[in-house]
């Protein structure tokens, strides 16, 4: 791809994608990272010269009406304290807009523009009919082929690579496509059916495949033991089963916990109990891993040399049930290997274990990581890749 920092940008109308699409609580932003994340490409067209357009979704509101609740003000006001530039929102942009070099012109949610979602190819020639070069830098919303997206980076003068976009994709392939071994890889979160594809794709690469949260559950049941009411899926535990005998076919390990904390409730205050994996009753439900287990994968994360991780092994937002998250983020951020984090309860359990300056690289992705993870093509990759060979 052709990247924004090769280029001369002075005088140029540059519209930067952004992924700005960040949780707002009563008119203010509540978690900065992906703003933070965005700013350096800001300022670095700001500092060569050119006209700044940023453009970003918020939220998932209805197509085609202008809604406040995903309106882009509360970001704009965090960006006019956070860059030296004037910021200024716009509403109306797609007939053409007046813009200075050395201002930030941020359009309102791209979202509230019909077409946005089916990629309409008129709304993505006028935005790419408001610039002289597209630059995509929103690496979160980069596996959506939408206008913003996709279209604008077909129809624009030039389409390039920001600089947060080249680093993610960077990371991404420091840790999958020629990883220093060993590659342990923590998968967490509730189901197995939303990740599949991603344990799938991993347990085919990697040395280590630890699995936590309810899908780890899933595996427990695999081995043939009780998990009681725990969140668990019946239907895949065939899955489970061949993931497992794939991972030692080919010389891997899927860990399943040997002993688990459980609790009577989801709740903050259901007590605690530790048993070995064999002993869990009817009425438990297991909320994280034990000690033993813990202990176990320290070890491997102790030995590793590339880590990734995507989601929470236990319900660490509960004080009774955390330690085991805890453990593993702490072994993460003293670990030598290179690290690479992303997806929305792992980037919490990161701020809450205070660790994002100890882990290699934390992905501004959601979806987008999964979808890497899972070795799909980022279709707004794919076309800045496309647009290289020709521009
Ligand atoms: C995200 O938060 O994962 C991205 O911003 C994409 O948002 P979307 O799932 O609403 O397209």
């Amino acid at each position: 791809v052709i990247r924004m920092s090769d280029l001369d940008l002075n005088g140029k109308r540059v519209l930067i994608r952004e992924d700005l699409n960040v949780p707002v609580k009563n008119g203010k932003v509540t978690s900065d990272a992906r703003l933070r994340a965005a700013i350096p490409t800001i300022e670095l067209a700001l500092s060569k010269g050119a006209k700044v357009m940023v453009m970003s979704h918020l939220g998932r509101p209805e197509e085609g009406v202008y809604d406040a609740e995903s309106s882009l003000q509360p970001v704009v006001d965090y960006l006019a304290q956070a860059l030296a530039a004037p910021v200024r929102l716009a509403s109306d942009y797609l007939a053409g807009i007046d813009i200075n070099a050395g201002e930030v012109v941020v359009f309102e949610n791209v979202r509230f523009n019909k077409g946005e979602g089916k990629n309409d190819d008129t709304l993505a020639q006028k935005l790419a009919a408001l610039c002289d070069v597209f630059v995509m830098d929103a690496f979160g919303t980069a596996h959506r082929a939408q206008a913003s997206t996709y279209g604008v980076a077909k129809f624009a003068p030039v389409a390039c690579a920001g600089p947060l976009l080249v680093a993610e994709l960077d990371a991404l392939a420091a840790a999958l496509k020629n990883p220093k071994r060993p590659l342990v890889a923590i998968v967490g979160g509730s189901k197995v059916s939303t990740k599949l594809t991603v344990l799938e794709s991993l347990s085919g690469i990697v040395d280590q495949l630890i699995v936590g949260g309810g899908i780890a559950n899933t595996f427990i049941a695999a081995n043939g033991n009780n998990v009681g009411k725990s969140l668990f899926e019946a239907d895949l535990v065939p899955e489970a089963q061949r993931l497992m005998a794939q991972a030692n076919a080919r010389g891997g390990n899927i860990p399943v916990p040997t002993d688990v904390v459980v609790g009577q409730a989801f709740s903050e205050t259901t007590p605690a109990t530790l048993k070995p994996v064999n002993a869990v009753d009817d009425g438990d439900m297991i909320f994280d891993i034990g000690p033993d287990t813990t202990a176990q994968l320290v070890n491997i994360l102790k030995s590793a040399g590339t880590i990734v991780w995507n989601g929470p092994v236990g319900v660490f937002e509960f004080e009774q049930f955390a330690a085991g998250t805890k453990a593993l983020a702490q072994a993460i951020a003293d670990s030598d290997a290179f690290s690479i984090a992303g997806g929305g309860d792992t980037l919490a359990a990161i701020d809450k274990y205070n660790i994002a300056d100890k882990v290699s690289y934390v992905s501004t992705g959601g979806g987008a990581f999964l979808e890497f993870l899972e070795g799909k093509t980022l279709p707004a990759v794919a076309i800045l890749e496309q647009r290289a060979k020709t521009q």
